[in-house]
């Protein structure tokens, strides 16, 4: 950032050249994983040299996919604890392990189970179609899930005849909301990290970047929704970035998103979108896995993710809904 001046420095991720050979510890971790036959799963959020040593890389819902299908011994989740409990509610045969088992999630935390099931007490008709961005805990209470790749196709499925409370990312709620039409009432939970992009500073982007599509997340606050020409999971990003006629895109959403967008659209430049006072947003969760943690998470096989039966039975239910709705 420049100080004097208070305007942001554009940060560029252009066109990349021959892809970089793998580190003395990525290749350690390729050969560890194949010893000890585990297959690693990384979320588009996290840095990149750990989605170079990925099996797949992928959104929340093709990661749950790929989880719920794995034979391995092993899955290596590197994401935020909540895709590593959804992990081991899919396929609770395999032993699940995270780097960094701190790694939380703000939005995850604004919906505590005994708030929920107070609610629900409360108002017994309401059917819970919770984000997947919430812990098992959550889950087990909800009637089904969806994730930001497939919300709008589950609210659709939802019968007409119950009021939807929709945990916990109001943003998410609002954006599908108004993409359905249904009405719903909305958890007051959002993402730390997505809503402090702001109108403002996108549309300053926008002015000085007039050829490149604005593509967002649905955790952004509906301002910065309204000024992007395409609202998306960060899948979908790939998919959009890749087909449209642009070479130069405006990405609001978490920074680890330009490695996989890179990787994927090597030719095509993808401009980090900005917050008030900086050019890039990283998630502070998403960012505790490192490449070390993730060795030391192989070589010890943990710290390992455990959810009591109980609970993994209840939010299986909503889950393997969400994935069969979603098809
Ligand atoms: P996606 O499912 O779109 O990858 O989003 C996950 C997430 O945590 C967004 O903050
Ligand atoms: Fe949670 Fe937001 Fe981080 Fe996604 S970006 S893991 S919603 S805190």
């Amino acid at each position: 950032m420049n100080a004097d001046t208070d305007i942001l420095e554009p940060m560029f991720f252009k066109p990349i050249g021959q892809k970089a050979k793998l580190s003395k510890i990525q290749k350690e971790i390729v050969r560890l994983k194949k010893e000890k036959n585990a297959v690693i799963l990384v979320h588009n959020y996290q840095i990149d040299e750990i989605q170079e040593v990925g099996d797949f890389v992928g959104d929340s819902l093709g990661l749950s996919y790929k989880a719920a299908e794995s034979d391995a011994d092993i899955i290596v989740f590197c994401g935020v604890h909540f895709m590593a409990e959804t992990a081991k509610i899919v396929n609770p045969a395999r032993k699940v392990i995270l780097p960094e088992l701190e790694a939380g999630c703000s939005l995850s935390d604004s919906c505590p189970a005994e708030k929920l099931k107070k609610y629900k007490d409360e108002n017994p008709n309401t059917y819970v179609v919770a984000y997947i961005n919430c812990s098992a805990g959550v889950k087990a209470l909800s009637d089904v899930i969806c994730t930001s790749g497939n919300a709008v196709k589950i609210i659709e499925q939802v019968p007409k005849d119950r009021e939807i409370l929709f945990v916990p990312d109001q943003n998410l709620g609002q954006w599908v909301s108004q993409q359905t039409g249904r009405s719903m009432k909305l958890w007051p939970g959002s993402c730390y990290a997505h809503v402090l992009f702001t109108q403002d500073k996108v549309q300053e982007y926008k002015l000085k970047f007039p050829d490149a599509p604005v593509v967002a997340h649905p955790e952004c606050v509906q301002s910065v929704r309204d000024i992007a020409d395409e609202v998306c999971s960060t899948e979908k990003m790939v998919s959009f970035c890749k087909s449209h006629s642009s070479d130069t895109f405006i990405i609001v959403t978490e920074t680890g998103m330009m490695h996989r967008l890179q990787r994927e659209i090597p030719e095509k430049t993808f401009i980090a979108g900005p917050t008030d006072n900086c050019a890039c947003n990283d998630c502070r969760y998403m960012k505790m896995n490192t490449i070390d943690k993730l060795l030391e998470c192989l070589k010890s096989e943990s710290p390992e993710i455990d959810v009591p039966e109980t609970i993994r039975e209840q939010a299986f239910a909503p889950i393997d809904r969400m994935l069969k709705w979603s098809l």
